[in-house]
């Protein structure tokens, strides 16, 4: 995705945002979709349309759960960790999740369908433990046996990949 790219996205919300800075989050999360993740050039791209340095821009991509700046699965699983899950499981829920996944903790498939990882509050707490599945709605609460059909159920789906790889 191009500086130019990035710009006409952009064009349409610049009167909303009182400052510029603000711009960047949206921009990063456009450039986003064309990849899946944010390489180093998707990053260029943002710097340059919204005129801050492409290391604030990293600084940004870096801080938040779901901004990629490596590639991952198709399916990214995101499970809340954050006290009120905790407290209801959600250590029992990622820890079967990744056994079922054959992975060892955090981390992306072989086959590249999946990547789980662990994130703070989904803003889900009266539904702990809960999990997101790539941008979509919160799920919970859930029971570790509820996420692996989860699994299935999205290995089952004719869902088309957010992006070729
Ligand atoms: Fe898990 Fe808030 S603590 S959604």
């Amino acid at each position: 995705m191009t500086a130019h790219e990035i710009e006409e996205y952009l064009a349409p919300m610049r009167h909303e945002y009182a400052d510029t800075r603000s711009l960047i989050l949206p921009a990063l999360r456009h450039a986003q979709e064309e990849a899946g993740w944010l390489p180093p050039g998707a990053m260029a791209a943002v710097a340059e349309a919204t005129g801050f340095s492409q290391a604030y821009v990293e600084s940004i991509a870096t801080f938040y759960d779901r901004l990629y700046v490596a590639p991952v699965g198709r399916r990214v699983i995101n499970v809340c960790v954050t006290l009120s899950c905790m407290l209801r499981g959600s250590d029992e829920v990622f820890a079967h999740l990744a056994d079922y996944l054959g992975l060892d903790g955090e981390g992306t498939t072989d086959d590249g369908m999946f990547t789980l990882a662990k994130v703070q509050c989904l803003g889900a707490c009266d539904r702990a433990p809960c999990l997101q599945v790539d941008a979509g709605q919160q799920l919970g609460p859930l029971e570790p046996a509820d996420a692996t059909c989860l699994v299935d159920d999205l290995r089952e789906q004719d869902a088309p990949a957010r992006y070729d790889r």
